[in-house]
């Protein structure tokens, strides 16, 4: 391969348009190079972010060919190798873009801050006892100090592009499980509250966050222990935690699901009556039985010992 032909959607604050850029490969270089060559020698008005050049500052997160990448890190032979000659660079998805490859972070610091990512410490320490923690301790919110806030789970989430303004960015859910874990917060409930009412039960576990983070942090799984960490302080009134009750009592109690209770114990009978006339349809095309209240299945202790194991693996 001889040409590497980047094309870029690009934006100058009033339209959007596409275009092309061609340049000589060269090999065991990042896309990043690729950008810097293009600015140096072809188009200095193009517009892109990046500082350190070595994975840390989390500033040059682009998308190629449809995937968040940090452009500094990314082998650019690897992606030639994938999609061929061409490759097409777009601004995160998710973000406002303020120009070409340039998005806007103020609204996600915004919002970022709403679920406090900062230690609340806990009242045993001060500027003289110090705010220590052991290594054991430390080794629980290891992975999420990782986050450099590139913003590619954001980009990738696909609960966040329904365009629906009731969910966090992943990194959200995150930073406030960081704090939710860390010995030394004496707040959980100050980061849990904001995660709850914006979004914590509504991620729709596609794992995209967790395919394409550059550091191997795992937001899904940190919604994962937020949701557990709400039901242990007791924070179930709303209908996520009610239908993660009401799932694990049915597997616990017969093996399989009562979908005929299930509505009403998540949404409450108020809710649940609003989708009578939906309930009625079903009724009469033979898929609701209200009267039918399964049998536990065959093997049923095998079940319950499953569950009480992955109960005790969790605390
Ligand atoms: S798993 Fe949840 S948070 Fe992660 S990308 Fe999918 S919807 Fe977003
Ligand atoms: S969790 Fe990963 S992908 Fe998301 S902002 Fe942090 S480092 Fe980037
Ligand atoms: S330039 Fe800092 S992470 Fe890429």
């Amino acid at each position: 391969m001889e040409q590497v032909v980047y094309r870029i959607r690009r934006f100058d604050g009033e339209k959007e348009f596409w275009q092309e850029y061609s340049f000589a490969h060269e090999p065991n270089k990042t896309v990043l190079w690729g950008l810097l060559k293009i600015k140096e020698t072809a188009d200095p008005s193009l517009a892109f972010v990046a500082a350190c050049r070595s994975a840390v500052c989390g500033a040059c997160a682009v998308r190629v060919n449809g995937e968040a990448v940090l452009a500094c890190e990314t082998p650019l032979d690897a992606l030639l190798g994938r999609f061929g000659a061409t490759l097409v660079l777009e601004p995160l998805g998710n973000f406002p873009v303020i120009r070409d490859l340039v998005v806007d972070w103020e609204p996600k610091a915004v919002r970022l801050a709403e679920a406090k990512p900062w230690l609340m410490p806990r009242d045993e320490f001060s500027a003289e006892a110090g705010c220590r923690q052991t290594q054991a301790e430390f080794k629980k919110i290891n992975a999420q100090t990782n986050c450099i806030l590139c913003g590619s789970c954001a980009s990738e989430c696909n609960k966040l592009s329904t365009g629906d303004d009731d969910f966090y960015e992943p990194f959200v859910y995150t930073k406030a499980g960081k704090f939710v874990a860390d010995s030394r917060d004496g707040a959980a409930a100050e980061h849990l509250r904001p995660v709850l009412a914006r979004g914590l039960w509504k991620c729709v576990h596609c794992q995209e966050c967790v395919t394409k983070c550059p550091k191997r942090v795992a937001p899904a799984e940190d919604i994962a222990a937020l949701r557990r960490e709400s039901i242990r302080q007791g924070l179930t009134d709303n209908p996520g935690a009610r239908h993660a009750l009401a799932f694990a009592g049915d597997i616990t109690n017969s093996g399989r699901l009562n979908e005929t209770t299930m509505a009403v114990k998540t949404d409450g009978l108020l809710k649940s009556a609003t989708r009578l006339p939906f309930a009625l349809r079903l009724l009469r095309r033979g898929k609701l039985n209200p009267f039918h209240f399964p049998a536990p299945v065959e093997g049923i202790d095998g079940v319950r010992a499953i569950v009480k194991a992955a109960k005790e693996a969790k605390e």
